[in-house]
């Protein structure tokens, strides 16, 4: 036997590798099981086509796992044909620099390892999720095959060899495979040069009037963040914190919002808070944007970032469409018909901006859950928006604050707020989710209060591009002045099930968009507690997270 021969290792399916929302999400010691990893490799691999010689790129988020599972992956890639793979040094790339990577060199695919906003650790989560080549999250028929897969796998190929030297730029080779080991940031930061003023952020960030605090929760985005803030923008030193990636986050759960970014939100609502915050998740995906006392709305992000494009030089030219997901509120809709573009409203995850990407139809996307990006990548990207929105600073020079309400100002305001029951027992979830789809035939025209339902549907897609069919992606229940109610269980969690409420109103009145979003929304709140019985299903009297 040579020192580098390709095994062919006999293994029997393991139940439950079905992708969910965003790849395939198991607990550490789930995939630390034998051949467990391995099966779900040689299963993306089985479904894709003329892969032999192609290149592959690899990163991961630098969870617990994220090393071993990289060099697995190395030769599992060699054993079965590939003929590059480009890996993040340290085995690092944030999901946007992946999506980045595979676009600008025509890579076949890659192969991101993370759980997202997910914590981690040894006891945490783990998480890998096939993109392809146009730099985007594998489309359903995609990970349906994957899934199918893994169904009937008998056999992984893998090589017999040493680790490959993760931490070390350059070139090797492993079986007659030639692994790159690139930069984890420099494609990313010149395509992020290549969009934004950073001549005219730097003066905002260096001219000692403005002041921001990014926060990388321990996540990936810290040697970004580091490399584009401080050592480009030259921000001063201190503005990244929680900069360094750990394994498990600093025991932080890397999710950027109002509860899990606590040390964020203690410095921009404190004494002496800087003018601009901003924070990212586990993969450097999600975004969270921050003002001096004041928090943006993911929804209200999204529009105020189609709003101002014009200010940005990659977007100078206009928009040709926007897109959003179902749950995320209305605002953008509003800016799109100003503009007089279209606004296309698809399913929860990113994979369905992909097709309407790709077609040009759209350039900027959101998300609700703290997800925003545009057509430069194929996945949502946390700094490209906290660069945004500092371009938008910087040619603007207001607060924050200030924009947010011109901008309700002109398009009035969508009350917004999304209720999150974490760790609900499945089959309880289940039940609420059949108690309300129960009512839903006998909802329409039925008052409650001053709100009277105007329809009530299990949301499903057509997608405008390749026509394929998503249903069953969220209960909507819609009154006559426009506000909203979507429940939906989430597809990214682990452990039981999160039930997620989101709640909209509109109000045009100027004089009310000082409310608090709960107060503006307890109406709707109410509601949804009468149909969906949500305390007594879930035996919670309070949603674990609101944001
Ligand atoms: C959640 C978010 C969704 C996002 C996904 C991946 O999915 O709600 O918008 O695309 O994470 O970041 P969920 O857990 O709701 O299925
Ligand atoms: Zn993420």
């Amino acid at each position: 036997m040579s020192i580098q021969s390709i095994q062919t290792i006999s293994t029997q399916p393991f139940s439950g590798q079905k992708p969910g929302t965003s790849g395939l999400r198991k607990s550490v010691p789930t995939f630390q099981q034998p051949h467990y990893l391995q099966n779900f490799v040689q299963s993306i691999f089985d479904s894709l086509e003329d892969y032999q010689g192609q290149t592959l790129v690899v990163g991961g988020d630098g969870r617990y796992f994220n090393r071993d599972a990289t060099q697995i992956i190395l030769k599992m890639a060699a054993a079965n044909g590939f003929g590059r793979v480009k890996v993040g040094q340290h085995g690092i790339l944030s999901t946007p620099a992946t999506s980045c990577v595979i676009r600008k060199y025509n890579a076949l695919g890659g192969i991101i390892l993370s759980a997202s906003h997910n914590p981690g650790g040894s006891n945490g989560d783990f998480g890998i999720k096939y993109n392809t080549g146009n730099g985007g999250p594998a489309p359903e028929k995609v990970t349906e095959a994957m899934f199918a897969r893994s169904k009937t796998i008998t056999e992984y190929k893998i090589l017999a060899a040493a680790d490959v030297d993760l931490d070390t730029l350059g070139e090797l080779t492993l079986g007659d495979m030639v692994v790159e080991v690139i930069d984890s940031v420099a494609d990313y930061q010149e395509l992020m040069e290549s969009l934004f003023d950073f001549d005219r952020i730097r003066t905002l960030l260096t001219d000692g009037g403005f002041r921001m605090c990014m926060d990388s929760l321990h996540a990936v985005t810290g040697p970004y963040a580091y490399a584009i803030f401080e050592q480009r923008l030259g921000a001063p030193a201190g503005t990244v914190q929680n900069g360094v990636p750990l394994e498990d986050f600093g025991g932080g759960h890397p999710d950027p919002n109002l509860v899990y970014a606590h040390d964020l939100v203690d410095v921009l609502f404190g004494e002496n808070a800087p003018d601009f915050g901003a924070a990212s998740d586990g993969d450097g995906d999600r975004n969270m944007i921050l003002g001096h006392h004041f928090f943006v709305n993911p929804s209200d992000s999204l529009a105020i970032l189609a709003a101002n494009a014009k200010l940005v030089p990659g977007y100078k030219d206009g928009l040709a469409g926007i897109a959003r997901s179902m749950p995320t509120s209305a605002a953008a809709d509003r800016v799109a018909a100003r503009l007089g573009i279209a606004c296309f409203e698809t399913p929860t995850g990113w994979k369905f901006f992909g097709n309407l990407l790709d077609a040009g139809k759209a350039t900027l996307c959101g998300e609700e859950s703290f997800g925003t990006g545009s057509n430069h990548i194929r996945e949502k990207d946390g700094l490209w928006a906290v660069l945004f929105w500092l371009n938008i600073l910087a040619v603007r020079q207001q607060s924050v604050e200030a924009i947010v309400q011109e901008h309700w100002q002109i398009y009035g305001r969508n009350f917004y707020s999304r209720h999150d029951y974490e760790g609900v027992d499945s089959d309880r979830a289940q039940a609420l989710v059949d108690h309300v789809h129960a009512q839903m035939p006998t909802l329409k025209g039925k008052t409650f209060g001053a709100y009277e339902v105007d329809y009530a549907d299990d949301f499903g897609y057509t997608d405008p591009i390749d026509g394929s069919i998503s249903k069953n992606q969220g209960i909507r229940i819609g009154f006559t002045d426009g506000s909203r109610l979507v429940l939906r269980l989430s597809g990214t969690g682990t452990q039981g099930a999160t039930l997620r409420l989101y709640l909209e109103s509109y109000e045009p009145n100027i004089a009310k968009h000082t409310l608090d979003p709960q107060v503006a929304l307890g109406g709707l709140i109410e509601i949804a507690e009468e149909l969906a019985q949500i305390k007594s299903f879930t035996g919670m009297d309070k949603p674990t997270v609101i944001t």
